[in-house]
């Protein structure tokens, strides 16, 4: 029955929701590994065996809001706060380019430093110095003016997980001022603004159920997100998800299979979060079908201070080693990190 499912999805781009759920609750190592395969051929197809690399600045721990799961939520006084000047920011992007980055995703908390004028600032110089590179915010909710202004000043793509597609589920990871009706609203701003958009979820965060997860499954199966970032929740300690478990390799490999033949062109990162449960995580994520890594190009000095769960990867590494170390990697498994802006492909005739 399982193997039926996912000659479905492979073929046609979408099941039911409770057929998504099936497809979750019944999974075993041969559903795995059928999914898995398929996965693979399809990005294949798409993709070739390159795997698109984006510059990670990590450029402020200073945030507002006080989402339940993360490290540097406002309520945490054990964070030691940072943000990067725009020089910071700028040295990171000029060695990032000289390191063959041709993405560079800044992203931060929701710090009002990086008012419209200041982050519109930093988009402006980047890409007057880089033409050819392509700009990824990831800064959490603005207003649509906010989104609007920062586009002109020439921001490409913008990164907002949805957290989970369940309002009630996305309450409880949530404080009270923050509302899910309001992240769709943002997640709809940026799409009709004309970026190129990424949501995503945690995989195994705190109250999660397989039917939660069927939802996640159908929400990108309708938004059709140019990029998904998922990876598993890493409890914190200083959160009051402290002692919930993290997520699980298996599951997120699993889902990382199944958005890809939801949405064969999707970018699709094999997050740090993965490399940070398992040794060999990220690799897993792309013989699973991911296709982008996103080394780190913070300074070294800051890194271990971006902590958004607890024994995060990569936080004593220069980026060149980072770049070199990812590089090898892929290489190891048959990939090939590549030089590029790294655009979502067209497929098929398939609506963004
Ligand atoms: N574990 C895993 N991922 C987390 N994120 C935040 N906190 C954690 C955590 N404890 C993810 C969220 C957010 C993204 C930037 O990082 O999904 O959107
Ligand atoms: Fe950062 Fe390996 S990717 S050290």
């Amino acid at each position: 029955m399982i193997e039926g499912l996912i000659r479905k999805l492979a073929e046609s781009h979408s099941l039911t929701l409770s057929e998504y759920e099936s497809l979750i609750v019944n999974r075993d190592e041969g559903s795995a590994k059928l999914l898995r395969s398929f996965a693979v051929k399809t990005r294949r197809e798409i993709y070739g065996n390159d795997v698109y690399v984006r510059g990670l600045i990590e450029i402020s721990n200073i945030c507002r809001n006080d989402c339940l799961y993360c490290g540097i939520r406002r309520s945490n006084t054990n964070c030691e706060r940072y943000r990067l000047t725009p020089e910071e920011i700028f040295s990171c992007a000029d060695e990032g380019y000289e390191l063959g980055f041709r993405t560079f995703v800044l992203q931060g908390g929701e710090d009002s430093f990086f008012s419209d004028e200041v982050l519109g600032g930093v988009v402006r110089e980047i890409k007057a110095r880089y033409p050819d590179c392509a700009i990824t915010l990831s800064m959490g909710e603005r207003s649509r003016e906010s989104y609007a202004y920062l586009r002109e000043c020439g921001a490409d793509r913008y990164l907002l997980r949805h957290e989970t597609a369940d309002p009630e589920h996305y309450s409880r990871l949530h404080p009270e001022a923050m509302s899910w009706q309001n992240r769709m609203k943002c997640l709809r701003e940026l799409r009709e603004l004309g970026y190129a958009v990424g949501c995503g979820f945690m995989v195994g965060s705190p109250f999660q159920t397989a039917e939660h997860i069927a939802k996640d499954l159908k929400f990108i199966e309708e938004f059709h997100p140019e990029m998904c970032g998922i990876g598993p929740f890493i409890p914190h300690k200083d959160t009051p998800f402290k002692d919930y478990p993290a997520g699980k390799l298996e599951l997120t490999c699993y889902l990382l299979s199944v958005i890809r033949l939801i949405h064969p062109p999707v970018l699709l990162p094999a997050t740090t979060a993965l490399g940070t449960i398992d040794p060999l995580g990220r690799e897993k994520g792309i013989m699973s079908g991911a296709n982008v890594v996103m080394p780190n190009l913070s300074p070294v000095g800051v890194r271990k201070k971006y902590e958004l769960y607890d024994n995060k990867i990569c936080t004593g590494e220069e980026s060149a080693q980072c770049r070199e170390c990812l590089s090898n990697r892929m290489r190891q498994i048959g990939y090939e990190v590549v030089t590029c802006r790294g655009d979502m492909k067209n497929y098929g005739g398939v609506r963004n």
